[in-house]
């Protein structure tokens, strides 16, 4: 299981610089609109929470993360939201509570997705929209491939992120069609972000966040350095931009 034991700004730093852009695209395509009300589920540090607040009103925005920092976090950015700390598997709201219910980057770390999706549908009211997108690791399309495939160069056997929940093309809505959802629609999401130098991109990885992070965590110094001069070579010369794709999709409650 991941645990995002980390602080706000690490994952800031190291995610954060994706999910800010990614919200934006993807409370576009969720459709969220003036007069509803919505629910970010596995929030996080609040990037897709601050832009909903944008769009609707902080009073209208609630979410849920299990990660306590997160949800500290989340709390600290938009005071009004109602922020809780608890998993998508067991949302602590009534049901038909929502218009839409959001998970940002969410399922794949669900410990039982099709659940989690399943309180998704239960929280939302009948005919309103559930929504997920998860980076799409399997087709090497996500933000950390250069990573992970630096890593197999050195490390054949590592686990990487292409195996978990909603990660490759068509799983998100079969994971829906299995929660018993109606109408679902898939997408797909592409995000662009600037790095200037090559440590602006590495440093992150050494912050323990999320899979890689804790990858990185657990190598010694030695190793650590093959891994960041395999990185290096694989990346083009700073600057250089990272374009990331995330499988979604959009199906009623
Ligand atoms: C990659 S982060 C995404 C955070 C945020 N949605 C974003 O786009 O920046 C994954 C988040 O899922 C949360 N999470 C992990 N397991 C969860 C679960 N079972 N239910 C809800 N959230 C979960 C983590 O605590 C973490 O905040």
């Amino acid at each position: 299981m991941v645990t995002f034991n980390v602080t706000a700004g690490s994952y800031d730093r190291f995610m954060g610089r994706f999910s800010g852009p990614l919200a934006v695209q993807f409370a576009r395509l969720a459709g969220v609109r003036a007069g509803q009300r919505v629910l970010d589920v596995g929030c996080g540090p609040g990037a897709l929470t601050a832009r909903l607040a944008e769009l609707l009103g902080a009073g209208a925005v609630s979410a849920v993360d299990p990660s306590g920092s997160f949800v500290a976090a989340a709390r600290a950015r938009l005071p009004a939201a109602d922020v809780r700390c608890g998993a998508a598997e067991r949302l602590p709201f009534p049901d038909g509570s929502f218009d839409i219910a959001l998970a940002q980057l969410v399922v794949h770390f669900m410990t039982d997705s099709v659940s989690g999706l399943r309180e998704m549908a239960r929280v939302t009211r009948p005919g309103g929209l559930v929504a997920a997108c998860v980076w799409d690791h399997a087709g090497g399309g996500g933000p950390l491939a250069a990573f992970w495939r630096a890593v197999h160069d050195i490390d054949p056997d590592a686990r990487d992120e292409a195996e978990l929940a909603g990660a490759r093309e068509g799983h998100l809505a079969e994971l829906c069609e299995a929660a018993g959802l109606d109408h679902i629609e898939p997408a797909s999401l592409t995000v662009s972000v600037r790095f200037t130098t090559f440590a602006d991109w590495w440093e992150p990885y050494t912050l323990g966040v999320g899979p890689a992070g804790a990858y990185v965590t657990r190598l010694d110094q030695a190793r650590r350095e093959v891994l960041r001069n395999r990185c290096a070579q694989l990346l083009p010369p700073a600057p250089f931009q990272v374009t990331a794709s995330a499988w979604c999709m959009r199906a009623r409650a």
